[in-house]
Formats: structure tokens, sequence, C-alpha cells
């Protein structure tokens, strides 16, 4: 990048400021387009003769040598103590961030812990239906039990790069949606066991479908009959589990009804299928659309939502609908978003007390991933501009933010 004198700055600029070090200035993020005179002052209290900028992204030129000297500068406080302010709070901010992070990494190290746990459930129902019974059951206290016990909730994104995904990742966030959606709707301890048990199993059916059935988005009318019957295959494979709730049963036979009364494999109609199943089927349908097999077709989770909500609301319960939106946010984790000082960041964790104030993973192509600023908007001066399409990203960006190309869910108690 070409550099230009600090006198030679105006209001327009991008510039970057890499070379210094996060730590060493009291801006946010380390390339950015200056937005006033005032930041151009703080440059200059830094010490600095000239720093590197970027035409591309700048809306002005810098100014020319032989350009009018700028009029005074109005009179801003920018003595060193002043400065030293901006930097402590920056130092702050560093600290604070240092623990998002951790609390992230630890929060994704157990979530891959509980998934290949519900990996080796769902492989061994078949072979022990009582003792995987039991251990989803322990699986799954753990999760209510500390939904149950916060005041609000954290959804988070799981972003590092894991293992293969497969059943347990699509039963795990179906699982983790379904008690979102559950707790939100006030649903009790035992009916949110018996929720998130039956969210947890409600494919084991599938173990029976042939891949190429499962994985084929253009089925034949046969085809299409025979992936159908997973779920009769599902209550095949639990038929063994005596001690296994009806309401939990009934989500493996009930995930495919339509509030319309068009699913399958009974046709009921709204009312007749039973609440949780009718939550299961939310989360099911949503999970499905962000992380189809093809991941090419992948909706955001802003469009998986959207067509919820515009082209297949009849198929839902259109109040627990109507929640799942409201608990989600706007800008589920996952949303790839503009901030409203033009940096691109995606969701990595939302919290029901402030859904329109998430927590931002920022890219920054001068910041090593595992060092990514992350972005409290709760206590930023920023918010969310818009929405972004990865598709129409450039893939460095995408795969910055999102190496995994999955957006799978945990879900944290907060107190
Ligand atoms: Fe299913």
């Amino acid at each position: 990048m070409p550099r230009v004198s600090i006198d030679h700055l105006q209001p327009g600029v991008f510039v970057s400021l890499a070379e210094l070090g996060w730590l060493e200035h009291p801006f946010l993020l380390n390339s950015f387009r200056i937005a006033d005179k005032k930041q151009i002052q703080i440059l200059r209290q830094l010490g600095l003769k000239s720093v590197e900028w970027d035409p591309a992204r700048s809306s002005v030129q810098p100014l020319t040598e032989n350009a009018p000297a700028p009029e005074a500068e109005e009179e801003i406080d920018f003595s060193g103590a002043a400065l030293n302010v901006m930097l402590d709070s920056k130092r702050e901010r560093a600290v604070r961030v240092r623990e998002q992070r951790e609390r992230l990494a630890r929060c994704e190290r157990l979530y891959e812990q509980e998934t290949t746990g519900m990996g080796e459930i769902l492989k061994d129902l078949g072979a022990r239906p009582v003792e995987s019974h039991a251990r989803a059951k322990a699986a799954v206290g753990r999760i209510v039990g500390g939904l149950l016990k916060a005041d609000s909730v954290a959804v988070h994104l799981v972003n590092m790069k894991g293992k293969e995904p497969g059943l347990a990742h699509h039963a795990m966030n179906v699982m983790v949606l379904s008690l979102l959606l559950g707790k939100a709707a006030g649903a009790g301890e035992e009916d949110l066991k018996n929720l998130g048990l039956g969210a947890l199993f409600h494919d084991v059916g599938k173990t029976e479908v042939p891949s190429r059935v499962l994985k084929n988005a253009q089925r034949s009318a046969s085809e299409e009959h025979f992936y159908q019957a997973h779920v009769g295959y599902g209550i095949k494979n639990v038929a063994a589990i005596a001690d296994m709730a009806v309401a939990a049963r009934n989500i493996i036979a009930c995930h495919h009804e339509r509030f319309d009364g068009k699913g399958y494999p009974n046709h009921l109609p709204g009312a007749k299928i039973p609440r949780l199943a009718r939550m299961a089927a939310i989360a099911n349908r949503y999970d499905n659309l962000c992380n189809p097999f093809d991941l090419r077709t992948a909706k955001m989770p802003t469009e998986a939502v959207a067509q919820m909500f515009k082209r297949e609301g009849e198929a839902f319960d259109p109040e627990l609908l109507s929640l799942f939106i409201k608990v989600l946010g706007i800008y589920p984790p996952g949303s790839f978003v503009q901030l409203s000082d033009g940096s691109v960041g995606i969701v990595v964790e939302t919290n029901s007390r402030e859904l329109l104030r998430p927590l931002v993973m920022l890219y920054d192509k001068d910041v090593p991933r595992h060092e990514a600023l992350l972005i409290d908007l709760a206590d930023a001066d920023l918010g969310v501009k818009q929405a972004l399409h990865p598709a129409k990203l450039p893939l460095p960006l995408v795969e910055y933010l999102a190496p995994r190309g999955r957006v799978d869910y945990y879900v944290e108690a907060v107190r």
C-alpha cells in the first residue's frame, strides 16, 4: 500500500495502522476510513508522520502537496493525557476480547465433546437401546439443567473447523434450537427433557435409508417414499426402549407433520400435532435450510428465517414460528453482517437479553484468524447496517470468518 503524510490526510481516506499493532492506537480497527478531522489529530498525536493508505477503499484522494493549506483546526483537547485515557480503555477492551475468545473456545470444545458423545449414542442405539437412551437422557439433562437456571441464554455459532459433519451435528442443532424455542415458550422441565430427547432422536430412522436417497435433493417418487419411511424406521428403532416417554416418541413420529395437514406420515392437522413435535419441526426445517447436504444450496440464517416465515408459514404453528424468529433475533449467529462503520464480520453469539446487539467477529486481513477482533455491539458505538450474502463476498473473507462452512449452534446459560 502507498504511504501518505499525515498532513495530507482528509476524511474519506482509508488508512491502515497494521504496522503499529492494534494495542498501540485507540481506534477500534487497524484499517478504517477516516471519518473526521479529530481522527487525523489523534494520528498526529500518536507521533506518526505518515501512514499506509488504500486508494481502492478511499472515497477521496489525499490532499496534494500544493493544495491550499487546510483551514485552522478547531481546538480539541488531545493532550497526552486524553490519548492515554483512550489507549487505556483500548487495553481494557483487549482484555474483554481475550476473555470472550476463551469463552467461545471453551464452548466450542464442549460442543465437539457433546456431539462426539451424541454420535456414539446414535450409532449404538440399535445394538444397545437402553444404554443409549440413558446416555442421551443424561446429555439432554445437562443442557436442560443449565437452561432452566439461566435468566438469559447465549446462542453460540460453533465456528472452528471440526469433524466431518454427520447425523450427530444435525441432531445436536435440532436439539439445541428446539430447547431454545421450548424455553421461550415456557415449557417446564419434564417437557424440555422430552423435547430435547425427541429432537436428538428425531432422525434415527435415517440410518436405514441409503445415503444416495438422503443426499438427493431431487428424489423420484419411489425415492421420496423411501425417504419418508425414515419416520417409521425411527419409531421402530426406539421401540425397544420401554421407558422412553410418549412425548419424546411423538417427536420422532410427528416431526414431518405440517400445521396445514399436508405433512407425513399421518397428515395430522395443526392442533392434533403434539406441541413439542411442532417445536422440533421448526428447528428441524431451519437446520435443514442452513445446513443442507449440498452446502452450496445453504441458506443464510436470515434467509432461512425469512423463507420459513414468508413462503412456508402455513407449515408451522404460527405462534411458535414467531417465537422462534424472536429468540433467534434478526441476525442469528452465523449471519454475515456489515457494521455501521463499513467493517464486515460474522455474528458469533446472540444473547436473548440483547438480540439487536450481538457479538461479532470482524474480518481484518492483517490480523491472524485466531486473534480476530470480537466486537460486542452491546458495548461498542456501532450497529449492524445490513446482512450480507457470503456468495457475494470475497472467498478469503468468507473462509476467515466461517471456515466450517456450516452453521452449528450451541447454547449456554447466562446468569
Ligand atoms: Fe426427518
